[in-house]
């Protein structure tokens, strides 16, 4: 019910020439695997239109890393979600833990994009994690609790998705074990099962991040409540995405 999705950030990595040419190598892979799953991939903004017209016709949606928290308006340095939507991009992080802790991003900055986001059209993979000081203290739930106010009705529920990415885990090479991974995720579900309905529990997509790669997809993705991967530093090569891909849905419960 839930297909797998997995999804490339690539942060301010790739020019476009360079965006392009992961596109061109990536393909084959893209019509091979679009029939077990989603996939998406996030460039730099600067990027989008390289890879909305590199891929048209694939089975590959783009996404973009974060957008403005309004249609359009005086925010400088901002990304409309209106022209993204336009421009073919259909997915949007938000709350990616590169913009809570290196630009301050607060959650109300956050939830004011993400109703932005689905005024426009696009849907939002709200991500959400703790960090390490805060799992230590045994804060963990309380952290997701509070960053998932950002999902204030059902039907915003219905329209998004969610990404945990333990911040300790981001870029890091210390992947949350599958068990960790698994008793978030279950965590998270119960609580949109218990504000919204059972239903919307169950059809929300949960995406774990957080040095993801084709050695660990497999057991990550074999935890029930693990639908897809948010991918940095291991989806910038195309082969080496499409190898963690291909082992994820291998594994899909
Ligand atoms: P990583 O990044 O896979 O390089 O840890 C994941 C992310 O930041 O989304």
């Amino acid at each position: 019910m839930r297909t797998p999705l997995f999804v490339a950030n690539w942060k301010m990595h790739k020019s476009c020439e360079e965006t392009t040419a992961f596109a061109l190598n990536f393909e084959r892979d893209a019509l091979e695997l679009s029939a077990l799953a989603d996939i998406a991939i996030a460039p730099q903004t600067l990027a989008l239109s390289s890879l909305v017209q590199a891929l048209r016709g694939f089975p590959v949606s783009i996404a973009a890393q974060n957008c403005g928290q309004t249609e359009f308006g005086a925010f400088t340095g901002e990304s409309s979600p209106v022209s993204l939507c336009s421009m073919g991009v259909k997915w949007v992080l938000l709350g990616h833990s590169e913009r809570r802790w290196v630009y301050g991003e607060t959650d109300a900055l956050i939830a004011s994009r993400f109703k932005a986001a689905i005024a426009a059209g696009l849907t939002p993979i709200l991500c959400i994690g703790e960090k390490l000081e805060e799992r230590q203290a045994g804060k963990t739930f309380e952290v997701i609790e509070q960053q998932l106010r950002a999902i204030e009705s059902a039907e915003a529920c219905a329209r998004s998705l969610i990404a945990y990415e333990p911040v300790w885990a981001i870029g890091t090479g210390e992947t949350a074990s599958p068990a960790q991974a698994q008793e978030v995720h279950a965590f998270i579900r119960r609580l949109l099962s218990s504000r919204f309905s059972p239903h919307h529990g169950a059809a929300t997509r949960i995406l774990y991040g957080g040095s993801a790669k084709a050695a660990n997809a497999s057991e990550l993705m074999a935890q029930p409540d693990v639908d897809g991967l948010l991918v940095g530093g291991a989806s910038l090569d195309p082969n080496g995405f499409a190898e963690l891909i291909r082992n994820g849905v291998r594994s899909t419960p």
